[in-house]
Order: structure tokens, then sequence, then C-alpha cells
């Protein structure tokens, strides 16, 4: 018998939903109830008004939760529909959201020092990690990746977290270094891979599938946030199936985050 999924439906209110980069959002949620059961890198499922055609929630990291004040930060990219009808939403409006979903990231015990690698809208489950980290007086190290210099997100945030980000790059150059982000985590986990004991990374899955082999070569453990399409967002539908060494894996369940090694890249 599978594990039930703990995710419950809640009410939930738009406190903010403004653009912090072109084409991403920054979507704030007033949700007491679900705040205090969010892990970092687990995810939530909107419900988003509009559209009577579509019945699909969509599925969301959050890049921060208050529970003092009730809210949950989201950062979005408008990809189609769905998030196009999503950044419409303002102060006030109503909803609900399914979570908390799947489970989040596993730092390890003991863990000295963490390397966080992020690309695109990836940004979010990372930098709510980064949180964590500082909160448990983990030193780590942060490479952001992006397309170009105006869709970057997350450079202040992770400073203000607690570590300088110590490389951002753009596939066209416009800020930071031109090329891949996969370059600066591979230098730095050739270079000081000893001195780490944990790999984060959340982006598009070719960044990913590198900075896994890079850990690998390292020895060092690593985590990936693996984004699918998701139906339901509670084990019912087996869309969200992730190819991985055991076999196929729900990535609502069994992720969204996995040890990196699982995953069939
Ligand atoms: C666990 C999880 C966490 C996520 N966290 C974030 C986040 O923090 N911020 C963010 O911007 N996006 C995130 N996504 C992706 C987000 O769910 C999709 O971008 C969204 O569902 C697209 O809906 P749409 O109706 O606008 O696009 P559609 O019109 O349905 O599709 C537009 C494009 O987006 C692709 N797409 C649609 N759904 C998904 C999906 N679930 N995963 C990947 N690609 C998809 C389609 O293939 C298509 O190319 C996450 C997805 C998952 C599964
Ligand atoms: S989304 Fe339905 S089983 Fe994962």
């Amino acid at each position: 018998m599978p594990t039930p999924s703990p995710a419950r439906v809640h009410d939930c209110t738009v406190v903010a939903n403004e653009p912090i980069a072109r084409d991403v959002f920054a979507l704030r949620i007033s949700a007491p109830a679900l705040v205090s059961a969010l892990e970092p890198g687990q995810f939530v499922n909107i419900a988003v008004p509009g559209n009577a055609m579509s019945l699909l929630r969509i599925p969301l990291s959050y890049a921060a939760a208050d529970a003092e004040a009730g809210t949950i930060d989201i950062w979005y990219a408008v990809v189609g529909e769905g998030t196009e009808r999503l950044s419409r939403m303002q102060p006030g409006d109503s909803t609900t959201v399914l979570g908390p979903g799947g489970h989040g990231w596993t730092i390890p015990e003991g863990c000295r020092r963490a390397l966080l690698v992020a690309g695109g809208i990836g940004v979010p489950p990372v930098l709510c990690l980064a949180r964590e980290l500082a909160q448990k007086g983990i030193p780590y190290t942060v490479c952001i990746g992006a397309a170009t210099a105006d869709t970057l997100v997350g450079e202040h945030e992770f400073e203000e977290a607690g570590s300088p980000v110590i490389s951002i790059a753009t596939d066209d150059g416009s800020a930071g270094y031109h090329g891949f982000v996969t370059d600066a985590a591979e230098q730095v986990l050739e270079l000081e891979g000893d001195t780490f004991d944990y790999v984060a990374t959340c982006g598009p899955e070719p960044m990913m599938a590198k900075v896994a082999a890079a850990a690998v070569h390292a020895g060092v453990f690593c985590e990936a946030s693996v984004e699918r399409m998701m139906s339901c967002g509670f084990g019912a539908c087996a869309t969200c199936a992730v190819e991985t060494t055991g076999g196929m894996k729900g990535a609502c369940m069994c992720g969204p985050v996995f040890d990196a090694k699982e995953v069939v890249w």
C-alpha cells in the first residue's frame, strides 16, 4: 500500500503578485495552515480561477515561507495559459492550494559545506534550502545560471540569506560569465570537492545531469529537484513518472527531490 499523500486543500488569498524579472513573477499567498506543514524543496499545487476548461492545478515550488505572517512566496515563469492566468491574479483574490506536495531536500547529517546550483526558474527551491542551511549554520556556495540578465533571479536573496553568490552565468553573457553555470560548478567541485558534503541543484534537466555527474566524480552526495508534468500532484494519476535506477517513480510523491545518482538522466 503506497504511503498516502499528506497534501490537503487549503484556502488562500493573494497578498502580492508582481513581476521581478522578464516573464517572472513573485506571488505571495496567505495560507497559514499550510505554512507550518511545508519543508524546503516541497511544492504546492495552486488552482488558478478564470478558465472553466482547465481543471488542473499548477505545481510550484516555494522560495520562502513565513510562519508568523502565514505567507508563502512563490516565483514563477509565465510559460503558458495557466501561468499567464496566474499572473493576472490581484491582491485580495482568493483560490485554493493543495499541499504540501512530495518530499524536499535531505541535508546530510554532519554536513560541513554545501554547493547550491540553480538555473533559471529552478532558483526558488534552492533559495529555500539556502535559508534552511543558514539557519543550521552550514556554510554554502551558490552558482546561478540564467538565459539572459533580465531573466536572472535570486542573486540578492541568496546574499541576504547569508552567502555571497560566487558565480553567475548567462547563456548570452549579458551578466556574469558567458556560458553555462555548470562550468563554474564543475570547477568548484574539481578544486574544492573534498570540502563539500552536499550538492543540491534545480533547473533545466541537462544542467542538473551535468551537476550530478560532477558531484559523482567528486564523491559528493547530490540531490536534484526534478520537474514533470503533474495532473493530480498526490500520487493518483502517474503522469509525473521519472526514470530511476529503481524503476519508474512518481515525482509528486517520491520527488520532486531525488538522490541525483538514482535518476536516469
Ligand atoms: C514540483 C514542481 C515544481 C515547480 N516549481 C516551479 C516554480 O517554482 N516556478 C515555475 O515557474 N515553475 C515551476 N514548475 C513548472 C510549472 O508547474 C509549469 O511551468 C506550469 O505548470 C506551466 O503551466 P502553464 O499552464 O502556464 O503552461 P502550459 O500551457 O501547460 O505549458 C507551457 C509549457 O510549459 C511546459 N510545462 C507545463 N507544465 C509543466 C511542468 N509541470 N513541469 C515542467 N514543464 C511544464 C509545457 O511542456 C510547455 O512547454 C514546477 C513544476 C513542478 C512539477
Ligand atoms: S501527478 Fe499524479 S501521480 Fe504524480
